[in-house]
């Protein structure tokens, strides 16, 4: 067994590899679908690092199985595929990405809000099956963005920049957030809405920004749905399950709401029976919320840099459990 080993479960930027590369043994699954869990259990044992993706589910069992593992470095902000109280328990760091894919998820978020607006999937759709016959006043319109109010629903790193992206739109921006941001309020103009209820019946637009936990988990279900205006639409970029998919699907079909645009589903990738996909007011993209070249580089090394800073003692760039385990 070799005593500085790494796991990487997906092929990354190859500058990251080449980082590991110099301090450890770096072992990078290659297939394009991720491990299977018991997979990803034989190759991580012996390792002291592992570089994981959204695809892994990271549990107490695999960490048993892997004794001498010192850090799991996430390729992401997001870590709820990682049991980080079991980490802790066991004095493993776990690593995100937090910053540098800030703007490029705002960005895919606000191009959701446009494209759900002016139904830019769907009358691609209508364009490439050749049903683009003739112009008419009354085609293939869509809802004014400019001007309207968007509610963002967690005024975190990337909701912020969502808010940020909307006044240039010229939009009111109402947020929910468990405390006031003040800040916000006062640079931006953001209002915070009393409460979810009161955001989802003000807003022409919705942006869900929360991570998943168990109070998240299907926070917008069909007493949500029923609350927005029927004008309305729902954009998710965070993580499929904040949304009750069956719930959504309902609401789309009804016209509870007008549409939705989803960067995230539950499960992914999204099967191709599901009855969402027959629905012409959703648009759905295969979370890449952050998949851009740069970013996507970008997050590859900070996990590297997670991984290397842990494995030496030093502090990580990004630790979602510092406190837990007494690092820095
Ligand atoms: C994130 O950063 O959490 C993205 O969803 C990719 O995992």
């Amino acid at each position: 067994m070799v005593a500085n080993r790494v796991f990487v479960t997906r092929e990354v930027a190859r500058e990251a590899i080449e980082l590991l590369r110099r301090e450890f043994e770096v072992d990078v699954w290659p297939d394009e679908g991720p491990p299977p869990y018991p997979v990803l259990v034989e190759r991580a044992r012996g390792c002291v690092g592992l570089l994981t993706n959204v695809t892994d589910r990271v549990d107490a069992a695999l960490m048993d199985a892997t004794p001498g593992l010192k850090v799991i470095a996430n390729n992401g902000v997001g870590y709820d595929n990682i049991d980080v109280a079991a980490a802790s328990q066991r004095g493993i760091a776990v690593g995100n990405t937090p910053g540098i894919l800030t703007r490029t998820t705002a960005d895919l978020a606000f191009a959701l809000i446009l494209a759900s607006a002016r139904r830019i999937a769907e009358l691609d759709r209508e364009v490439r099956a050749g049903r683009w016959r003739l112009w008419h006043p009354l085609a293939y319109l869509g809802s004014d963005v400019h001007g309207k109010t968007l509610g963002v629903v967690g005024l975190g790193q990337i909701g912020m920049e969502v808010a940020r992206r909307a006044l240039g739109f010229d939009m009111r921006v109402l947020y929910s957030d468990t405390s006031a941001r003040e800040d916000a309020e006062r640079r931006y103009g953001l209002e915070q809405a009393p409460d979810l209820p009161a955001l989802l019946r003000g807003s022409d637009f919705v942006s869900l920004h929360v991570p998943l936990t168990p109070q998240t988990r299907h926070l917008i279900g069909a007493a949500e749905l029923a609350m927005m205006k029927p004008a309305a639409f729902l954009v998710n970029t965070s993580r499929g399950p904040v949304v009750d998919q069956r719930a959504l699907y309902h609401a789309l079909r009804d016209r509870v709401i007008a549409g939705a645009a989803l960067d995230v589903m539950d499960p992914e990738p999204i099967p191709p029976d599901d009855p969402l996909l027959a629905l012409p007011n959703v648009t759905i993209t295969p979370h890449v919320g952050s998949g851009t070249y740069e970013t996507r580089m970008k997050m590859a090394t900070m996990a590297a840099e997670n991984i290397i800073a842990a494995v030496m003692g030093k502090p990580m760039p990004a630790c979602v459990n510092a406190g837990a385990i007494g690092r820095r």
